[in-house]
This record gives C-alpha cells, sequence and structure tokens, in this order.
C-alpha cells in the first residue's frame, strides 16, 4: 500500500512539473476553459459567434447614432485592411479617413450615401502599386483588392458592435476631384462606420437574398 501510495504522488507532481512548464495548449482548451478564438464572444451580442453567423447578421446600416467611433477601434478596422490578402501581394489598398466636418461634406458633396455616419472610410488603390497580370494586358487586381480589404473592414467592424454599409453610390473622377486625390489613387468604394442608431433595422433587401441551392452548382 505505502509503495502504491508513493508512486501515485509522484505521478501527481510529476504532471504538475509538466503542466507549469508548458502552460496551457490550445488543444487542453477544455481544461483552461479557453474557448478558440472563431468561438469567442462578440461585442454586438455577448454571445458566442461563427463567423457563419457574423456574416448573417451583419447588414447595412443607415442610420447612426451620435457616439464617436473610439480611436483603438478605428485602428483595429484599419488593421484588418492592412492584412487582407491581395494579388502577387501587392498590398495596394489605401484609405483616406474622412473624419473632419470639411471632408464629411465633401463626402455629400460625391454620393447621396452618407446616412450621418461619423466616419466615412474612402477605399482606393494605388495604380502604381497593383498586380497587372502579363496574361490579361490592361488588367489589373485593384478593385479586386481593395475590396477585399473593405470587406475584412465591415466584418471587424460590425464585430465591434460598429454598423457600416457599403456604398458605390459616386462617379469616381468626381471623388477623385473633390478630395484631390493623386493621379494614382483610384476610388474603388466608401464605408460609412458607425454606431447604429437605436432605430436601426435591416432593410427588407437584407432578407430578400436567393435561395441557396440557387447560388451554386457542381461540375
Ligand atoms: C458593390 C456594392 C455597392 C453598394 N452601393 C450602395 C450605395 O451606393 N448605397 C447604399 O445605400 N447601399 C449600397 N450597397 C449596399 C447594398 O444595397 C446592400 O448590401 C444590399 O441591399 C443587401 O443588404 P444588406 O447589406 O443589409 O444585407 C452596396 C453594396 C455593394 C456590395
Amino acid at each position: 500500500m505505502k509503495k502504491f501510495l508513493s508512486i501515485f504522488a509522484t505521478m501527481f507532481v510529476g504532471m504538475g512539473l509538466i503542466f507549469s512548464l508548458y502552460g496551457c495548449e490550445p488543444s487542453a482548451e477544455k481544461q483552461c476553459g479557453m474557448p478558440p478564438p472563431n468561438m469567442q464572444k462578440n461585442e454586438n451580442s455577448k454571445q458566442t459567434k461563427s463567423f457563419l453567423d457574423l456574416a448573417k447578421e451583419r447588414y447595412s446600416v443607415r442610420s447612426y447614432s451620435n457616439k464617436p467611433i473610439e480611436e483603438e477601434k478605428l485602428i483595429k478596422i484599419l488593421e484588418s485592411a492592412r492584412v487582407a490578402p491581395t494579388a502577387m501581394n501587392k498590398q495596394p489598398q489605401f484609405i483616406y479617413v474622412l473624419k473632419s466636418e470639411e471632408a464629411l461634406k465633401k463626402a455629400q458633396q460625391v454620393t447621396k450615401s452618407t446616412f450621418g455616419a461619423p466616419i466615412i472610410l474612402l477605399v482606393c488603390y494605388d495604380d502604381d502599386r497593383v498586380g497587372k497580370p502579363d496574361f490579361e494586358p490592361g488588367y489589373n487586381f485593384g478593385e479586386m483588392d481593395a475590396s477585399i480589404a473593405c470587406c475584412h473592414m465591415m466584418f471587424e467592424a460590425w464585430e465591434l458592435g460598429i454598423g457600416s454599409v457599403w456604398v458605390r453610390g459616386f462617379n469616381s473622377d468626381n471623388v477623385a476631384k473633390v478630395f484631390n486625390l493623386p493621379k494614382n489613387m483610384k476610388p474603388v468604394c466608401m464605408l460609412p462606420i458607425g454606431y447604429p442608431a437605436d432605430d436601426s433595422k435591416p432593410s427588407k433587401l437584407h432578407t430578400t437574398k436567393r435561395e441557396l441551392k440557387d447560388t451554386y452548382k457542381e461540375l
């Protein structure tokens, strides 16, 4: 019995030593009680959310509250655009943060879709940087790269409790002129962002989606 107890005690101390040396591995999630990052709580609803839940929940916000966006949240949103994939990793995306009264007024001159948002992100691509494949002369990846970056920002914002609406209701030449953009900066879209107003709700279009079966085909 004595021998059995001493073996048990040695094993117990040994395991404690291993845990203290290596800490808590992701695979030991159950022991640690730490959910994986994609299952962590979302600030919008304080519920555990998968990406698909987040994607379904997001809607175009067209009514904003006066609550200003915290600087650290804005930086996170911009960071999500920085890490977006880009063709040939050329990273041509460039974002103008329209925040001043003057810049927001200019935005109103070029599009109807500003919705009183406290910040509008004007997403461009840099034509001097963009990937231009030799297999298709005249084509470049700019619109695609900028759109992916914008998509990242839309979902990062939503995860932080901040609403947005994708806007392309403008003439690119007008935008370039009003904001005096350098010739190489090509406007792709705008993303008004802000905390949704209390009365904000999804438009009818949000729920008017085609059936899944009609949107893909196995070949
Ligand atoms: C490329 C693109 C351009 C858009 N342009 C505008 C726009 O100029 N103004 C606007 O209010 N919404 C615009 N939208 C938002 C769409 O109307 C909206 O995403 C769609 O109706 C589905 O609604 P939901 O985003 O609430 O799901 C645009 C969306 C995309 C993807």
